[in-house]
């Protein structure tokens, strides 16, 4: 046990991150229209290498033209491997609006990589005056990044959120597979002669969720590439959102009800949490620690168990 108070992420919610490459100005307002809760403009990977400077300038003009509402809007720039991610940072920072709320980071593999983005974007904000403090979020994408998941939770007071990449992490591990996230076929236990499907991705996001909740980051679970599956993407949301991941990826406009609907607890969880909580309100005025809620035990660590499924929901419902 320890004495240190484990820090609370940022009070946002996050249940769905809708991607949209830079270069693709026509998805910009049906982005902005979506019922999702981060808003991530590319200039990485969805974007091909000539176009990445018209990307950056379509990106720039859209912060500040198009009406994002609430949403949380970011930016992913280019890997630190590139050589286009310092021009993402400074040209973004010096010439896009005030709007920009959050940069996000793929392919971090230590935490001097978010030190670096850090220091640039702390030169670049106040050099152009900026008042709004822009937010990191960074990608677990790649052996390195999962070897070092840790140091990278607690690399910066910006940082609000941290995503696991199925496809870049898959490649960097040397797996076997061309699968975005989800069952794979060849991952399996036989009992009996019959095959049982495990979970090639768990370990990671267990790692992911607990450094991030050590550090007060954000988990995310990444994308699923099938957006033709809607059954495949929502087991996929229920392991990561019962793990304690807080969202997911969609990288097709189809995913974000699913994401919205897995990550918000349900009214029967809510109810249920709100009749546990008031249960140990009732043990607690008879002097007890420990009660017996629909034939079984609740205590005070149910209280907790309860309070994250209640706190969800309100701050999910404002
Ligand atoms: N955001 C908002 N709207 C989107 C969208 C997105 N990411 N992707 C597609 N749409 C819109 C289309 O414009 C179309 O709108 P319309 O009905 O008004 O014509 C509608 O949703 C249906 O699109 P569909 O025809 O099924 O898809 P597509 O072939 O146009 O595009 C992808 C498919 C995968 C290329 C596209 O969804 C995409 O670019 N996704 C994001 C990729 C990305 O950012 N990857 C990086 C992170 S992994
Ligand atoms: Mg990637």
């Amino acid at each position: 046990m320890s004495f240190r108070v484990q820090p609370a992420p940022v009070a946002r919610p996050n249940r769905c991150q809708l991607f949209g490459p830079g270069s693709n100005v026509k998805l910009f307002e049906k982005m902005a229209a979506s019922a999702a809760d981060v808003v991530n403009l590319d200039l990485e990977d969805s974007v091909a290498p000539a176009d990445k400077a018209t990307a950056r300038a379509n990106v720039i003009t859209a912060i500040s033209d198009v009406d994002w509402g609430t949403k949380h809007l970011s930016v992913r720039i280019n890997g630190l491997d590139t050589p286009y991610w310092y021009r993402d940072v400074i040209d973004v920072l010096e010439q896009a609006g005030e709007r920009l709320d959050q940069i996000m980071i793929p392919k971090v593999g230590c935490a001097a990589d978010v030190y670096a983005v850090d220091a640039l974007v702390t030169a670049a904000e106040a050099a152009a005056g900026r008042s709004k403090r822009i937010g990191l979020e960074v990608i677990i994408e790649t052996a390195a990044g999962i070897a070092h998941v840790e140091e990278i939770a607690a690399s910066s007071p910006r940082l609000q959120a941290m995503s696991l990449g199925a496809a870049d992490f898959a490649a960097s591990m040397g797996m076997q597979t061309t699968g975005i996230g989800g069952t794979q076929e060849d991952y399996y236990m036989l009992h009996d002669g019959a095959k049982h499907w495990s979970d090639p991705w768990h370990w990671a996001q267990t790692a992911i969720v607990a450094a991030c909740r050590t550090h007060g980051v954000l988990p995310v679970d990444g994308p699923f590439g099938d957006f033709s599956d809607d059954e495949g993407f929502r087991a996929q949301a229920r392991r990561s959102a019962t793990l304690g991941m807080v969202g997911k990826w969609a990288i097709h406009p189809k995913q974000i009800a699913l994401a919205n609907e897995v990550f918000t607890p349900s009214e029967a969880a809510v109810t249920e949490a709100r009749e546990i909580l008031a249960a140990m309100a009732e043990a607690d005025a008879s002097g007890a620690g420990a009660t017996v809620y629909k034939g079984r035990l609740v205590d005070l660590a149910s209280i907790r168990q309860a309070e994250v499924i209640v706190m969800q929901a309100e701050m999910i419902g404002g």
